[in-house]
């Protein structure tokens, strides 16, 4: 099968030879490496102490660019800061194990909230901040968390009568409530000396909640030892150099936002950029433009956004520091890479990952070629299949499950109190079943191919249908629903609902217009259907759950071709 290739890019990369290094490269060795004589195990010394250690405590790590504050904190000054958080949660006599969330929009207290809480061995709940109140409380229950950070608009999300666990409130912003604790006073007369709480490293450090396609989201447990397989990866995919400025423009409710939003860069010394607000093509390229981005982590949606906003915007600004573009999370489409190279030059490398891998696991590599369309390779120390449903290996160009060969450094640990469902993943041994289909060619190339269940991945965002499926069933007109993806040109899938209604009711654009007001202010703005199908019934497997396949056909309108 003919693919149009572009050539491996000359030039000093991280990673010269990819074939060599996949025959001589064991993870028990860099693991070796990265930890050292110190063998320190909690990920917040890696990130913060060892690069003060090796003189870049000037180092700035951080600028944020929010619409309204502009900061940027040197490693040092972000040390300091995360030191005071810690010696807050000390004083609130949180410890070790503890689950903390943080809802909060992308500002600095996040980051600062997050390794503070790292540091002291509690374990991150992050909560996207665009969740509605049963979301947020489901992952609250579900988590037992004990403290909170947010701010006084999304409290209003939080139903703390119903969370007996949750002890402790901050607030970073918007006043203070019976109950709660002001974040920047709390942190402001604190102690900026802390020491660790000693970890293991399979010692939890977040629980990250990922939709599945029929039940709850699952809190995936990762864990401090996740530090060596994102230090490779951000080596060897991203190819950051000491001076590069990195972008990853997701946020740290998704884990692309939080494995190499923050914790990869910083593994190496980098300086990181994260803009708060919402998404702006002209102001995106402006921030690109003024903080000379080097490396930028991104996702189709985006780039088609950026695209469809024209030269006339993205045109305007000098983009040459851009030397390297990947991108996550929905396939790449030919068209966004043409737009790459013909605007600067360089072609965009797409890496393929999930919630549950932790760290980048098939990708495009600068000094291979890239087949268009294709993932690319497995990471080097990586074994990618493609397998039957035995968990058989399947020869070049037959669709089947991607599997991974379990045991990498950021694979997730567990599922957080439901270890049965974490089991499930590994259901093929050895393999660790991702969900996705794909096929392989014949030069070890692979070509993602869809979900295999019914998970919908809107704009890069992962979506249960089942969450919304039973939200929608919960509004007084809805006897039954069924969720599916449907493909769109911009955000790869769009959310569609087939819907049965409930007698006495009947179908209008104002009924769909109060179902998608429903989802959004229950569940959340990105689950929410933007299209719906009245039907006599929905489809059902013999088990009694929605039929998934028959539902897909549906969304691709597969009778109507
Ligand atoms: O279906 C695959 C898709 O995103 C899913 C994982 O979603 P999530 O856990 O939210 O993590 C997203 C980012 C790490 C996968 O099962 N996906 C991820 N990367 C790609 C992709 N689909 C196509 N191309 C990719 N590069």
């Amino acid at each position: 099968m003919n693919k149009t290739i572009i050539g491996a890019l000359p030039g000093d990369h991280n990673l010269m030879n990819y074939s060599e290094l996949v025959l001589n490269f064991n993870f028990e060795e860099s693991i070796r490496e990265f930890y050292g004589e110190a063998k320190e195990a909690n990920i917040s010394y890696h990130v913060l102490e060892k690069n003060i250690s090796r003189g870049l405590g000037d180092k700035i790590a951080l600028y944020y660019e929010g619409d309204e504050r502009q900061e940027s904190y040197t490693f040092s000054q972000l040390q300091r800061q995360v030191n005071k958080f810690a010696n807050v949660l000390d004083k609130c006599g949180l410890g070790k194990g503890d689950r903390i969330a943080l809802f909060l929009p992308r500002t600095p207290e996040l980051y600062i909230s997050f390794l503070g809480a790292v540091k002291k061995g509690l374990v991150v709940v992050p909560i996207f901040e665009a969740f509605m109140e049963d979301a947020v409380k489901e992952r609250l229950l579900d988590s037992a968390a004990a403290a909170l950070v947010t701010n006084a608009d999304l409290l209003a999300r939080v139903p703390k009568q119903e969370l007996p666990e949750l002890k402790t409130i901050l607030l970073t912003k918007g006043g203070q409530y019976q109950g709660t604790l002001d974040w920047h006073s709390e942190v402001g007369m604190a102690s900026s000396e802390s020491g660790y709480c000693p970890v293991d490293r399979e010692d939890p450090l977040f629980i990250l909640y990922a939709a599945g396609a029929d039940g709850q989201p699952k809190g995936l447990v990762h864990v401090h030892g996740c530090a060596p397989g994102l230090w490779v990866t951000a080596n060897w995919v991203h190819d950051l150099k000491a001076d590069d400025v990195y972008w990853c423009t997701a946020d740290p409710g998704w884990i692309t936002g939080i494995a190499y939003g923050f914790l990869a860069p910083w593994l190496h010394g980098v300086t990181v950029l994260v803009k708060g607000g919402r998404f702006d093509a002209a102001r995106w390229c402006e921030v690109l433009q003024k903080y000379r981005v080097s490396v930028w982590y991104s996702a189709p949606t985006a780039f088609r956004m950026i695209i469809a906003a024209g030269k006339d915007t993205y045109g305007k600004y000098d983009l040459n520091r851009l030397r390297h573009i990947l991108s996550v999370g929905e396939p790449l489409t030919e068209d966004v890479m043409q737009w790459s190279q013909a605007a600067f030059g360089i072609p965009i490398y797409d890496t393929w990952w999930m919630s549950e891998t932790g760290m980048n696991m098939i990708c495009n590599f600068r000094c291979l070629d890239i087949k268009l369309g294709s993932i690319g390779k497995p990471v080097p120390g990586i074994k990618a299949a493609v397998v039957d449903d035995l968990g058989n290996e399947l020869p070049p160009y037959r669709i089947g499950n991607l599997a991974i060969k379990a045991g990498w450094p950021a694979m997730a640990r567990d599922v957080w109190g439901n270890h049965q469902k974490y089991l499930e993943y590994f259901r093929l041994k050895p393999w660790f079943i991702s969900g996705d289909a794909a096929y392989m060619d014949e030069d070890g190339y692979f070509y993602f191919q869809g979900r295999v269940d019914g998970i919908i991945n809107t704009a890069g965002e992962r979506v249960g249908p089942w969450e919304v499926e039973k939200k929608l069933k919960e509004h007084p007109a809805v006897k039954d629903a069924g969720v599916a993806g449907k493909p769109d040109k911009i955000r790869g899938e769009i959310v569609k609902a087939y819907i049965v209604l409930n007698q006495g009711f009947t179908w209008s654009e104002n009924l769909a217009q109060e179902l998608r007001n429903y989802v959004k202010t229950g569940l959340a703005a990105h689950a929410s259907p933007r299209q719906f199908e009245v039907k006599e019934s929905i489809p059902k497997t013999p088990d009694g759950k929605v039929d998934r396949k028959v539902l897909r056909g549906w969304a691709l309108e597969l009778g109507k071709r």
